[in-house]
């Protein structure tokens, strides 16, 4: 006799459920998907010992009809989907019909259901995948279904199972996930007899994230609504203050699914530069709803990885959603023409992915991007950039255009940190990273205009001896190097000559040959983001090292200008690296 033999029900079952329950948390959430699917508007979910002895569903949704309830614990039995085409055109949560025989097959599973038009409801006991008692019982129309002793059969399941603080902390996170992604279902969550936290379901996202998040957070969002293509992108974004060391509070929906997608992430932190800090990374909630036939869920059995048919665009949608709200006056607090704002928003996107694109969107290897940053520099940038110079593009720091703020200067505190007052609030500015802010911008602006003049003469040129790695990287990057504004030269093997550089306000005649070694060291050393985004990174250096430093005294005269000059910007508020440049403080907050 062959040794290949077909498995019986239960163990394709266990071994099904292996994919989709690997412990309590996804118990809860397929449950709860079932009852969201079900229309309810309350959800109550109960825990026991980090839900390894208990995990109990209370819903009012629709209820399961009494003929269907023996094949709701069938695997591939579903009431959403009749075939895989459905699928484009499929809302719910759950669609594979394999939820329940998967949970029930590794755990006691009863559930108690009554559909409104039923007087009575029905309850079931099924061990390990079999349904071993019925019977009707008095109930209300919807759902409870209880999950007790999960992996009672299955001990190596069981034995991975961390701590019961932590297998319930994996719960919460996930219910509070779906309370985000659904306002308007009441969830209430009770862990092992105690109250943990309730939704109360009236629809707004942002009282559940003060609830969730608290209020220093809250303070600091800003609404996103955004809506391209058939696609709509709602929730928050968070300021610089609240930009966090991980990734945690990066949450995405889609059509009301937390999912995780490379190409959204990779939108976003694009979307973020410069308005979080170095190494931080932005907050954001964000929904998005758009047609089920642009995207397919059906990757995996937990259905959180998605492909998007065409990832450009919706790196570019999110790319944008995040950006106009991150340059919004809610963001920025200031009062900048909107019709502006849309052009600095336009502008910054074509800015960035002109050269970038395909590099950023498929985050592929450093080699790679470079080779495709260099072609593109090569075979596009020289026309791209010649069209931003038209009569339809907007210079957004033409310095004569420069607006007259009324402020009144008190001083310069700590040698650093510029005082003034306008109306009621006072500022308190810090000097590098203004002038910093301020440089950068100019120098891009220089930049996309390809401005021809953008360089100062020297009156006497710098020559610079340079290493070998120094040398390559002007080789490669000369082009960008020349549009930042410096006029340079080769000038033997190992020597260039610097004839004009950057043609921006500088405090003080730097002195040319530290600044523009300081940079290379900078931009080589860092090896961190090494050729990605080359271009935003090294006109960012050359502001940084251009701008003044703390504890350098500045006149009156230098002062104003840098107050004139950064209230012109439309991002005035961070330092191209994302730190703040200015603190604004009320009246109100210096009532003691
Ligand atoms: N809380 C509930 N209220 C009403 N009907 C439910 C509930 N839970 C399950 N059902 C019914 O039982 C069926 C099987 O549920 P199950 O979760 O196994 O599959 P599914 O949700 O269709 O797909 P998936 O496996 O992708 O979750 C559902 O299609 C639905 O008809
Ligand atoms: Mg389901």
């Amino acid at each position: 006799m062959g040794n290949i033999v077909l498995l019986d029900d239960l163990t394709i079952n266990q071994i099904a459920a292996g994919e989709v329950i690997e412990r309590p948390a996804n118990v809860v959430k397929e449950l709860v998907e079932n009852s969201v699917d079900a229309g309810a508007t309350k959800i109550q979910v109960e825990i026991k010992d980090g839900g390894k002895s208990l995990v109990k569903i209370i819903d009012n949704g629709k209820g399961i009809e009494m003929e269907d309830i023996p094949n709701s614990l069938e695997r591939h039995a579903t009431s959403k989907i009749r075939k895989i085409e459905d699928l484009e055109d499929t809302y719910t949560m759950g669609f594979r019909g394999e939820a329940l025989a998967s949970i029930s097959s590794v755990s006691r599973l009863t559930m108690i259901t009554k559909t409104e038009k039923e007087t009575t409801g029905i309850k079931i006991k099924a061990e390990a995948g079999n349904i071993v008692e019925s019977e009707e019982v008095a109930s209300s129309t919807g759902t409870t279904i209880i999950v007790e002793q999960l992996f009672f059969n299955v001990p190596v399941r069981y034995k991975f199972l961390k701590q019961d603080a932590t297998e319930f902390r994996y719960i919460k996170e996930w219910l509070q996930k779906a309370a985000m992604a659904h306002p308007e279902i009441s969830f209430k969550l009770v862990n092992d007899g105690k109250f943990v936290f309730q939704t109360n379901g009236n629809g707004k996202i942002r009282d559940i994230i003060y609830q969730f998040y608290g209020k220093e957070i809250s303070d600091n969002l800003i609404d996103v609504n955004y809506e391209e293509n058939n696609v709509k992108v709602t929730g928050v974004i968070g300021n610089t203050r609240i930009a966090k060391d991980s990734r945690k509070n990066q949450i995405i929906f889609l059509n009301k699914r937390n999912i995780q997608n490379q190409v959204l992430t990779n939108s976003a932190d694009q979307a973020f530069k410069g308005s979080t800090g170095i190494g931080k990374y932005g907050f954001f909630i964000l929904s998005l709803d758009m047609p089920a036939n642009l995207y397919d869920v059906n990757v995996h059995p937990t259905k959180q990885e998605v492909r998007f048919k065409d990832e450009d665009l919706m790196y570019k949608i999110l790319y944008r959603a995040i950006k106009s709200s991150a340059l919004s006056e809610a963001f920025l607090g200031n009062n900048e023409q909107s019709e502006n704002k849309k052009k600095y928003v336009t502008d910054e996107y074509n800015f960035l992915t002109n050269h970038f694109e395909k590099s950023l969107i498929h985050s592929k290897t450093i080699e790679e991007s470079k080779e495709n940053y260099l072609n593109n520099i090569k075979n596009s940038g020289e026309t791209k950039i010649e069209n931003v110079n038209t009569q339809t593009s907007i210079d957004f720091i033409k310095r004569e255009q420069k607006r007259k703020i009324d402020y009144k200067y008190i001083g310069i505190l700590l040698r650093t940190y510029i005082i003034i007052q306008i109306d009621n609030d006072m500022y308190l500015i810090d000097q590098h990273a203004a002038h910093e802010r301020l440089l950068y911008e100019q120098i891009k602006a220089n930049y996309k205009n390809n401005i021809t003049t953008n360089s100062q003469m020297l009156l006497l040129p710098e020559v610079l001896n340079l290493t070998h790695k120094e040398v390559e990287f002007i080789k490669q990057n000369e082009e960008l190097i020349r549009k930042t504004g410096y006029d340079i030269e080769f000038f033997g093997e190992n020597t260039i000559k610097i004839n004009g550089i950057p043609d921006i306000e500088y405090r003080i005649k730097t002195n040319t040959k530290d600044m523009f070694l300081d940079v290379l060291d900078e931009i080589l050393d860092n090896t961190r983001t090494a050729s990605k985004n080359i271009e935003e990174r090294f006109i960012a250096t050359v502001a940084c090292k251009a701008a003044v430093k703390a504890h350098m005294d500045l006149t009156r005269q230098e002062v104003d200008s840098l107050i004139q000059g950064l209230l012109t910007l439309q991002n005035p508020y961070t330092c191209p690296h994302g730190r703040p440049t200015t603190v604004k403080i009320n009246k109100n907050d210096l009532k003691f």
